[in-house]
């Protein structure tokens, strides 16, 4: 065994002589067990135990040596001068790349981003927001339950994470809580049953609605152009009040009217409003204290602008030949 260690071999072929000195049926470990009957009776367990772990190690050591030197001779082939094959680049998805955007955006004046759980409580994603019971989002027809008593579910809004940073920090708060949302819809170009959204939230001393809408025509003119104008039309959710919709002027006819805004020469692109006082009170805030606002905006439809994509399931189908066109695109 040792001098099989001791060897050296330099290639392929003195790899063949030791297997041929060692292992073949003339070699050193073959005439071993030819030798096997001369054992007395009483050692032959023990000797034979022994010979047949010689000839397994002599063998996975070979087996080993070989490995090592089989492409040896393709080394010389190597032919350093051919062109490489081109190395595919993954592309980053039209919906991060919406997404990281509007972060950027938001990012420049001061917000930083938090991040919540998608299975969630019903504290967290209604109770919390001033949803009350009989409220139709926690109906079974909107909301994926995975439990029921008490409700475990799959969270409808990013709004949720709202109640999770005014739970766990103080004011000042100044957050965006991207991520993907479910809700239990019919599946066709306009609609999922998942999408994505970014929430948005400042609470602070004095915050006003004014604040909110400077914050929103800032956002609208970075993301679609230093031309686009905004409009705040009066809404309702439960966890603000008061409570709008914006719409920002027609990114594709320019507001002069065309099939995409239905020729009104306005898009519907959020939800926004100022923090209702029961939910700060709900998340232990001082509501006599602090103010805040908060906006919710949905990615893909954001993306829809962008990139005038018209059917919403492109998104989640992975196709490469749909998600590589938009490598440069912002
Ligand atoms: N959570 C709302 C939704 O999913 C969107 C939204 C509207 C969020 C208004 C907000 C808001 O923070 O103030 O439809």
């Amino acid at each position: 065994m040792q001098e099989v260690k001791n060897l050296q071999p330099a290639n392929a072929e003195d790899v063949e002589q030791l297997r041929i000195k060692y292992l073949s049926k003339k070699g050193v470990i073959a005439q071993l067990f030819a030798d096997f009957k001369n054992v007395a009776n009483e050692e032959k367990r023990m000797v034979g135990q022994m010979l047949n772990e010689l000839k397994n190690t002599t063998q996975d050591m070979l087996n080993d040596m070989k490995d090592k030197y089989a492409n040896q001779g393709s080394a010389a082939k190597l032919d350093l001068t051919r062109t490489p094959s081109a190395i595919e680049f993954g592309t980053r998805h039209p919906l991060s790349i919406v997404k990281n955007e509007i972060i950027d955006i938001f990012s420049r004046i001061g917000f930083t981003v938090a991040e919540g759980p998608e299975i969630e409580d019903d504290w967290h994603v209604f109770s919390a927001l001033n949803f009350p019971p009989e409220h139709p989002a926690r109906d079974m027809q909107d909301t994926f339950f995975i439990e029921k008593n008490p409700d475990i579910l799959l969270r409808t809004h990013t709004s949720s994470v709202q109640t999770r940073v005014m739970t766990t920090q103080k004011p000042p708060i100044r957050v965006l809580c991207p991520g993907r949302v479910y809700r239990n819809e019919a599946i066709s170009y306009r609609a999922h049953c998942f999408f994505h959204q970014v929430e948005g939230l400042y609470i602070d001393k004095n915050v006003s609605f004014a604040d909110l809408k400077q914050a929103l025509l800032y956002f609208a003119k970075e993301m679609f152009g230093s031309e686009t104008q905004i409009r705040l039309r009066p809404s309702y959710f439960p966890f603000t009040e008061p409570s709008a919709e914006m719409d920002i002027s027609c990114d594709i006819c320019g507001g002069t009217g065309c099939n995409f805004c239905k020729h009104t020469g306005w898009v519907e692109i959020l939800g926004c409003g100022m923090v209702d006082p029961a939910v700060l009170e709900a998340c232990g805030i001082d509501s006599k204290v602090y103010s805040g606002y908060a906006f919710g905006l949905g990615v893909e439809r954001i993306a829809n602008l962008k990139f005038r994509c018209k059917d919403l399931r492109m998104f989640s189908e992975n196709d490469l030949r749909f998600l590589k066109q938009f490598d440069s695109a912002l």
